[in-house]
């Protein structure tokens, strides 16, 4: 099939060089250097796996990138993958997808051959499919050439490729098995066989459900660190097993019940506030919402209480953040609780710098706060630092172990904020303290 996604970002790319397995994808961008990049066969994102494939795309020439709508021609499905960001006042902005839904209906002339699916990919409010492209269809009585679906997408940064392959769902919503049809020839050879099921639902269910999904699975993660500060005062529990033994009810899931420094990244955040706007919109109250988003804020303000703890007084400490990134194996630093760490930690005078696997890509697109330097090299972050907070847990800090980690430090004192290292770990020379759980000499 001859597939046109708008958007070469974060889902656009990874969605176009997965499909480009089988179909022949045109990949839409406005950012020129982006275009330019992709067709050289570098990924502007950070993802594993995703530079060699987008070589071997292109070298099939299964896929290129566009800057202008000159080569499109007509196609079969048309994605809209481009970004949904949080406007100011926590609504959600809609202007790309406008932007995008308004340049289809402009070049329907160009795309339409047979029969033409436009598949919306963008996490959008309820009602939006509808109203920026389904009723402009109808309006133009095109309902027999062309269809619409919303089509949420799944992917965690970091994994995307492989969750394409394999994802738990497909949702498909549309109004007729026509369209939904469409999409499944075009997910099924790329899908691995023992994927779950194709759901079919109508265009407004499709857009709640991505809504839900990620509040739901935000819902988690805060509830458990909600539980882990009920376990920090109570000696002897470990938040660890405690979610373990919940999670093993069938009826529950033990993923995403780990607690720490909190959820972060481009989708969670703007996704709970998005779904409270909607809510709210509605006339509908969501204290649930609420709640996990308060919980999530204050995650940061924990950690940095912890170490406070620690060392009596936060003011002229030289203290190492580990990590930088929402999470590992990526260098997305978008609501990273690490940023909310170091502006903490410089409220209160430290002397604050960072360590991160990833750090000289993101200082290229991100600009640190005065006076914090940040480095990929371990050694260097950590020589006489007083104290470190990890707040993203990249592998690293594992397989150095707590030892190697405070080796170079002035005084071995850490923040764990991901429940990396287990109590045996900890060896007595070391002032540690985690999540979830008493300090060792408490219990
Ligand atoms: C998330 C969802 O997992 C995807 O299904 C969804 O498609 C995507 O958002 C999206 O809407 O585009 P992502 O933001 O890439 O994916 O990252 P996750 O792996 O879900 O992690 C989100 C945040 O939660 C990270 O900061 C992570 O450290 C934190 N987290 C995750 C925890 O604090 N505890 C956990 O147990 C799991």
């Amino acid at each position: 099939m001859k597939i046109l996604i708008i958007g070469a970002g974060y889902v656009g790319l990874s969605t176009g060089v997965v499909l480009s397995e089988s179909h022949e994808v045109r990949l839409l961008e406005i950012d020129r250097a982006r275009v330019e990049a992709i067709n050289r066969g570098e990924s502007p994102i950070y993802e594993r796996g995703l530079d060699t494939l987008l070589k071997e795309r292109l070298a099939e020439g299964k896929l290129r990138a566009l800057h202008t709508s000159d080569e499109i021609g007509p196609m079969d499905a048309v994605f809209i993958c481009v970004g949904t960001p949080s406007g100011s006042d926590g609504s959600v902005d809609l202007s790309q997808v406008e932007s995008a839904a308004d340049f289809i209906m402009n070049h329907l002339d160009e795309l339409l051959k047979d029969y033409l699916v436009i598949i919306m990919k963008s996490t959008v409010p309820p009602g939006t499919t509808r109203r920026y492209l389904v009723d402009r269809i109808e309006d133009q009585h095109l309902l027999d050439r062309a269809g619409v679906v919303f089509n949420p997408e799944f992917l965690r940064e970091g994994t995307a490729l492989d969750d394409s392959k394999n994802p738990d769902r497909t949702v498909i919503g549309c109004t007729t098995s026509k369209e939904f049809e469409v999409v499944r020839s075009i997910y099924e050879p790329i899908i691995d066989k023992d994927s779950g099921p194709y759901l079919h639902t109508n265009i407004e269910s499709a857009e709640l459900c991505k809504y839900a999904s990620n509040s739901f699975l935000a819902t988690k993660i805060s509830f458990s660190n909600e539980i882990a500060n009920i376990a920090e005062q109570i000696p002897g529990a470990d938040i660890g097993e405690v979610m373990k033994c919940v999670g093993l009810d069938s009826r529950i899931s033990p993923r995403f019940f780990g607690s720490g420094a909190g959820y972060g990244g481009s989708c969670f955040p703007k996704d709970t506030l998005g779904l409270m706007r909607v809510a709210e919109d509605l006339g509908i109250s969501t204290p649930i919402l609420s709640a996990v988003d308060t919980v999530n804020k204050q995650r940061p303000l924990r950690l940095v209480n912890m170490l406070e703890s620690l060392l009596g007084n936060l003011s002229m400490q030289r203290v190492t953040v580990l990590g930088l990134a929402f999470k590992p194996n990526t260098d997305d630093t978008r609501y990273s609780p690490a940023l909310r760490v170091i502006e903490l930690l410089q409220n209160r005078g430290s002397i604050v710098r960072v360590h991160d696997p990833l750090a000289p890509r993101i200082v290229q697109k991100l600009e640190l706060p005065n006076g914090v330097e940040a480095t990929n090299d371990l050694e260097e972050s950590l020589t006489d630092a007083d104290a470190a907070v990890l707040v993203t847990d990249w592998p690293v800090y594992k397989e150095t172990g707590l030892s190697g980690l405070t080796r170079f430090m002035k005084s071995a004192v850490l923040v764990d904020g991901r429940r990396v290292f287990s109590e045996e770990e900890v060896p007595s020379s070391i002032q540690y303290i985690t999540v979830g759980r008493t300090k060792k000499s408490e219990t």
